[in-house]
């Protein structure tokens, strides 16, 4: 699957630049994870992507076809959950699965199979009768993202499908993505770093409507200041070197983010004091504050510049 864009661009209102210039080019199956802050763009992306709203300027492509131009072939291809997309109370589970389907073109008999297997892959067969107002919020987004992955549409977009979403609920969420992501595209926006990190088989960075960078998890990291977090428990660890960041977490517990050298450096001195320590690489979420600056720090230096 290939999704591509060319100085993609989209101003609401005259003024707000929701996407600038935005080039990019991806042929893969798998998942392609979009990240950033609120009002970074991600959704305006989705949307344009998946034939919803026009760009102001540039290009969108879908396997080749032109979003605008060939929007009746695009949505042949592809499906979306947009972001705060709920279930209509009044019908069942199994109603909402296979009336999609019905509508996607399939006869009744595979719409019902078909809905049935997807809420068992979901764990929601016990529900397959019940209205879906009844269901719990983990349940409606499931049974949403059961609607579209039982679609076997090759290009599927999933707009902040995990957003509010307790622990247990995202997980298993993504064990499903995981299993679906084998010979599809699934373009996944989301703000839980640690998601994306985990399901993203590339990720973008978007920050204020623009491509900050786009690649798999090693290439991010490899492009940062400080790719690898020393983390040291110990109450009797003090450290003074330049270009590390040292972060105290608790009383016994500090994180030191730094290059390789400096932080295997440090290694022989926390040997010696019998100092108990680990050595990992940088999260995604320490990876975006490097690319993008701590949004408190930032706000803290511009109180001091005044
Ligand atoms: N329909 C709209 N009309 C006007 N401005 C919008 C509209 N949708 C989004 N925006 C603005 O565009 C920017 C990007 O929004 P959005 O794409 O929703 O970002 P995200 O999904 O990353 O939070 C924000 O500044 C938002 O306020
Ligand atoms: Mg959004």
């Amino acid at each position: 699957m290939r999704i591509r864009t060319t100085g993609l661009s989209k101003t609401y209102d005259r003024k707000n630049k929701a996407l600038e210039d935005l080039s990019i080019d991806l042929n893969m199956n798998g998942i392609f994870s979009i990240i950033g802050r609120n009002g970074a763009g991600k959704t305006t992306f989705v949307r344009i992507l998946s034939t919803e709203l026009l760009p102001t300027s540039g290009k969108g492509y879908i396997n080749d076809a032109d979003v605008v131009e060939q929007a009746e072939s695009v949505r042949r291809e592809i499906a979306v959950v947009p972001q705060e997309a709920r279930p209509l109370p009044w019908l069942t589970p199994l109603q909402t699965v296979s009336s999609y389907l019905m509508w996607r073109g399939y006869s009744y008999r595979e719409a019902n199979e078909k809905g049935k297997e997807a809420l068992r892959e979901l764990g929601l067969e016990g529900k397959e009768g019940e209205k879906s107002r009844k269901l719990s919020g983990g349940q409606k987004r499931k049974l949403m993202v059961a609607t579209v992955i039982s679609s076997e549409a090759p290009v599927v977009f999933l707009d902040e499908p995990t957003t509010g979403l307790d622990y247990l609920s995202r997980k298993e969420l993504w064990q499903l993505l995981s299993k679906m992501k084998r010979d599809r595209l699934i373009i996944l926006t989301t703000h839980y770093l640690e998601e994306a990190e985990i399901l993203g088989d590339q990720i973008m960075i978007l920050d204020k409507g623009k491509l900050v960078d786009i690649g798999g998890i090693e290439d991010l990291r490899s492009k940062v200041k400080l790719p690898y977090v020393l983390k040291v428990y110990s109450e009797n660890f003090k450290i003074s070197e330049d270009e590390v960041q040292v972060h105290p977490v608790s009383e016994k517990e500090t994180f030191v983010y730094g290059s390789a050298a400096k932080i295997y450096g440090l290694v022989p001195y926390l040997v010696t004091n019998k100092m108990k320590f680990t050595v990992e690489e940088a999260s995604l979420t320490s990876i975006f504050e490097q690319y993008l600056g701590n949004e408190e720090e930032e706000k803290e230096n511009e109180e001091k510049n005044w």
